[in-house]
């Protein structure tokens, strides 16, 4: 369940009368639980409380019900129940109908309400349901329940009028949806007057069996559109003369509504039953963006983006600048005037804006400051001279953008009350604005710079002020001419195997004159990409941070995307590195983005973030950040053919191609019934990476060229023989084809003469290590392996090491959380000092340990002992002291960290490279 769906089984549960048997089971169904579970614990099974009348769920919830006014003390109870801490209850729960207590066990917090108002309180449980909640959410579940109920009238509407379903009619069913949002707001907040006009009106207008909702709806929004003046030529009725003139063009054109089943007119009287008051114009946005997609309707609102995530792209790129501007002219009106005019000027651009929560807390940041400057200015309350047209946008999809625009009139009236008081904010509300600055398109086909042209020069000198302060050339210190231009947002991600037809060619588009690898980039890629056109093009000085995926700054996806940025005089101004990027849905594993930031000024210090795995945020202040998100000169990993760094070669491996016929599992060999003697000259034992980390058994028919005849004599191989053939020769490859002529051995016959050392292809990041291991010459080695043949046994100990784990993390591709080995990116390019006789055989005896440390568990296979939970201490010990005798060669002590390892790795790279490039031009 999601959390719209939850607030919904909450409040009918709170709206039924009380009943005290059943009260526990049905909060908990509400929260999810499935039957089986329900009837575990009525059963008793499951249930773990010590207290009568009370059900006690391990790890989550103990719940009493309990006489009249004894709630306090039930909570007390249950708080000092044995059984509440040996089940780990995370929450404790009292009501007796009529008043519901319950607290948070591991943050203290408590709520405290009346029965049928506990609804309101969903959010404060929403971790019962394995969703991490959000503060805004917490503490303001309006959006919410607002959501809900405008999904369930929506849903009802399109039922009623399946022709608005169409996809010519979308529009002005989402349309519709924007305009009765604003009037639900408009009501509650006496922009509308009295309060709840708009929903009394349709419930005493409209019949109760709904058959003329729709024209009692439609005739108001007709009144919205007619001007005060136009108001003595028309015929309005008296109910709807009451309604102001709104327009904006929210209200113009058709005013037709969809018709009204019964259902749905009961819907939309409970929507404007809630207080649309408190609507958070962030939160709400991108809850309800999902409302009208019919792919999306199912995660309702789960991929809302927190307030402090967009502060994350937002901080950086601007609002820190101006609130330590603001610090440094607090004593100085002058300045404080000056930088209230730049703030006026700040344009923010967000090409994929959603429903606009990026524009929307950036308008709400910069009327913060604007307000404090008032303030320090003896001016509060002061009408705002930052215009709502300063925040662009793009957006797709015709609802979130109609709603981005919602939004942000919202904020801007929800900010005056909150800044220069009601009055004045209702003089200045309506008619609502006509222009349009949010654009309804597609931002990889559409030219920026006629959306956000660049901004001429303008303030320097500030008259208005001169009569106060004598103006000093030293004050005049802002260095914004023309205007800023932001650019941000959170766009869409979308891998390469993930996008349309329609996406790939907007990236063609975006990266034809650029780069021939264009394919391989994520979507939002694009977004940077014409982003630092605009810069180039544009001539201005532009700043630009974006959420992508970590992707983008890890493997081949770097040297495809990033010299393109930096041929337009860009560079990299912040960062934050990987992170989870947590939305509302249950159980969400969340994305790992990145945000960077970049810029076409020249800067001198770029700031790195980090977020550890407690939370905590970490800021560097660096001179140069690369494209891996690494300090360190801006260098990229290069596929590189052969070894850089005098490593032997790393090989493919048996590349198959033979339709699995020469590869046999345990039975089907069984099968074959070979003698002795034949299976110990045809059939080796056989390697692919699932063998080699789960202890598979599979094996091969392995043939040399000389035993050919030899092994057509035997019938059942000679079959398997005939069977590659035949594969091959039905093959589109051509190559593949004219591998038949030799179907008795695979693609590329590859085995080792005494040893070989196996390196999985893919596999999981979760290892603290990468999986190598050795293997002796009986041994094939399938192609989802990396093989090094005959090679010293000390290339284990670098590809064992934490260091060589990161730079394979860093460098190379990354499919979800598994790493995927590469020869070219990772093994060739790994920056190694030169290796003495005597390093070579301590990190060969740091090999040996590691084996011997794997032996002493046998039969344990790889994913055994490299389970995170469960490594062997012996085995974890051997690592540790390879990496200390590795890392020693490196700089003669342990690194600190990972990124002190990259930071290391990626200063050798360069002099490696360097010293190549030198060779090269010798
Ligand atoms: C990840 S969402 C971010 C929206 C918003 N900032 C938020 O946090 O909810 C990306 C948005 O980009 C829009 N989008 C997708 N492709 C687009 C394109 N080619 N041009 C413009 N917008 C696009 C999607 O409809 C979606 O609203």
């Amino acid at each position: 369940m999601n959390a719209v769906e939850i607030e919904a089984a909450v409040s009918e549960l709170a709206a039924k009368p009380f009943d005290a048997q059943e009260f526990a089971f049905e909060f908990l169904r509400a929260f999810g639980n499935k039957e089986t579970t329900i009837k575990k614990l009525r059963a008793g099974q499951s249930n773990l409380s010590d207290i009568q009348n009370s059900v006690l769920q391990r790890n989550h919830i103990h719940i009493a019900v309990c006489d009249k006014d004894l709630v306090s003390q039930k909570l007390k109870a249950l708080r000092e129940s044995k059984a509440t801490e040996k089940a780990k209850a995370k929450f404790i729960l009292a009501t007796d109908g009529f008043n519901l207590q319950a607290e948070d066990l591991i943050s203290g917090e408590t709520i405290s309400s009346e029965f049928p108002d506990f609804a309101e309180h969903f959010g404060f449980f929403l971790p019962l349901a394995g969703i991490s909640t959000i503060r805004e959410i917490k503490d303001n579940p309006i959006d919410v329940r607002a959501t809900g109920r405008l999904n369930k009238l929506y849903i009802e509407l399109l039922k009623e009028n399946p022709d608005w379903a169409t996809e010519e009619r979308r529009q002005d069913m989402n349309h519709f949806m924007a305009r009765l949002i604003f009037c639900f707001f408009a009501e509650d907040t006496e922009i509308f007057q009295p309060s709840g006009v708009f929903t009394q009106t349709i419930e005493q207008m409209s019949e109760r069996d709904s058959s003329n909702t729709h024209e009692v709806i439609s005739t108001l929004f007709h009144a919205m559109n007619v001007d005060h003046l136009e108001r003595e030529n028309i015929q309005l009725p008296v109910w709807a003369k009451k309604f102001p003139y709104v327009n904006g063009g929210l209200f113009s054109g058709s005013t037709e509504v969809p018709r009204f089943s019964k259902i749905a007119r009961t819907y939309l009287l409970h929507a404007g039953e809630l207080n649309w008051q408190k609507i958070n114009p962030d939160i709400f946005g991108s809850m309800i963006q999902a409302v009208t997609n019919d792919d999306e309707r199912g995660s309702l609102g789960m991929h809302y983006t927190s307030v402090p995530n967009i502060l994350k792209v937002l901080n950086p790129l601007f609002l820190d600048d101006l609130n330590e501007q603001l610090e440094a002219s607090k004593e100085s009106p002058l300045k404080l005037l000056n930088l209230r005019k730049r703030i006026a000027r700040i344009r923010v651009f967000d090409p994929a804006c959603g429903s606009g929560n990026f524009l929307v807390i950036a308008y709400k940041e910069l009327r913060k400051i604007e307000a404090q400057i008032n303030e320090l200015r003896n001016e509060k309350g002061r009408e705002t001279d930052i215009p709502l047209t300063n925040f662009r946008g793009i957006e797709i999809n015709s609802f979130p953008a109609e709603i981005a625009r919602l939004a942000l009139v919202i904020a801007e009236y929800q900010s005056n009350v909150h800044y220069c008081g009601q009055i004045e904010a209702l003089q200045t509300v309506l008619p609502l604005s006509k222009e349009n600055w949010i654009i309804c398109g597609n931002a990889l086909r559409l030219d920026w710079l006629s959306i956000c042209p660049p901004t001429g020069n303008a303030v320097k000198v500030v008259a208005d002020d001169l009569f106060e302060t004598p103006l000093e050339q030293t004050e005049i210190d802002f260095e914004n001419e023309g205007g800023e231009t932001y650019i941000c947002g959170n766009p869409p991600y979308l891998g390469s195997t993930w996008q349309s037809k329609e996406q790939k060619d907007d990236l063609e588009k975006v990266f034809s004159s650029t780069t021939k690898n264009w394919k391989a980039l994520d979507y939002v890629a694009g977004w940077f990409m014409k982003a630092a056109n605009y810069g180039a093009l544009s001539g201005q000085k532009c700043n630009i941070a974006f959420v992508a995926t970590n992707s983008l700054c890890q493997g081949q996806q770097v040297p495809f995307l990033w010299p393109s940025i930096f041929n337009k005089n860009f560079q990299i101004s912040f960062a934050y590195k990987s992170f989870k990027w947590a939305n509302l849905a249950s159980h969400n594993a969340g994305v790992i983005v990145v945000i960077v930031g970049i810029t076409n000024e020249v800067k001198q210090k770029k700031y790195l973030y980090e977020i550890d795995f407690t939370g905590g945020l970490s800021c560097k202040i660096v001179p140069n950040i690369n494209p891996y998100l690494i300090v360190s000169d801006t260098v990229i990993v290069d596929k590189a053919m052969k070894p850089l760094n005098d490593l032997p070669v790393i090989d493919f491996s048996n590349k198959a191609d033979d339709g699995g016929f020469l590869t046999l599992t345990s039975s089907e060999l069984a099968d074959l019934k070979l003698q002795k003697l034949e299976r110990k000259k045809f059939i080796k034992p056989f390697y692919g990476s699932k063998e080699f980390i789960n202890g598979e058994t599979r094996y091969c028919i392995w043939i040399e060229d000389q035993d050919l005849t030899d092994a057509m004599t035997i019938p059942v191989i000679n079959e398997r023989i005939e069977m590659v053939k035949h594969a091959r020769l039905s093959s589109k490859d051509a190559y593949a084809r004219s591998l038949a002529i030799r179907s008795h051995q695979f693609k590329t016959p590859r085995k080792a003469e005494k040893t070989v050392i196996v390196t999985p292809r893919v596999s999981s990041e979760n290892r603290p290590y990468l999986p190598v291991g050795l293997l002796d010459n009986s041994s094939i080695i399938g192609d989802r392996n990396f093989a090094l043949y005959d090679a010293p046994l000390w290339c284990i100990s670098l590809i064992a090491s934490r260091l060589h784990w990161v730079w394979i993390g860093t460098v190379c591709v990354r499919l979800g959380l598994s790493f995927s080995y590469s020869n070219t990116l990772g093994w060739n390019t790994f920056p190694l000092p030169k290796l003495t006789e005597k390093n070579k055989a301590d990190l060969t005896r740091c090999t040996e340990n590691i084996l011997l440390a794997r032996e002493a568990h046998f039969p344990a296979t790889i994913a055994d002992l490299y389970d995170p939970e469960k490594m062997p201490e012996n085995l974890r010990k051997a690592h540790e002291e390879n990496d200390e005798v590795l890392e020693r060669i490196y700089i003669g002590r342990r690194f600190k960290n990972d990124t002190e390892r990259l930071e290391k790795l990626f200063s050798m790279y360069t002099e490696m490279t360097a010293k190549q490039a030198g060779k090269k031009k010798a």
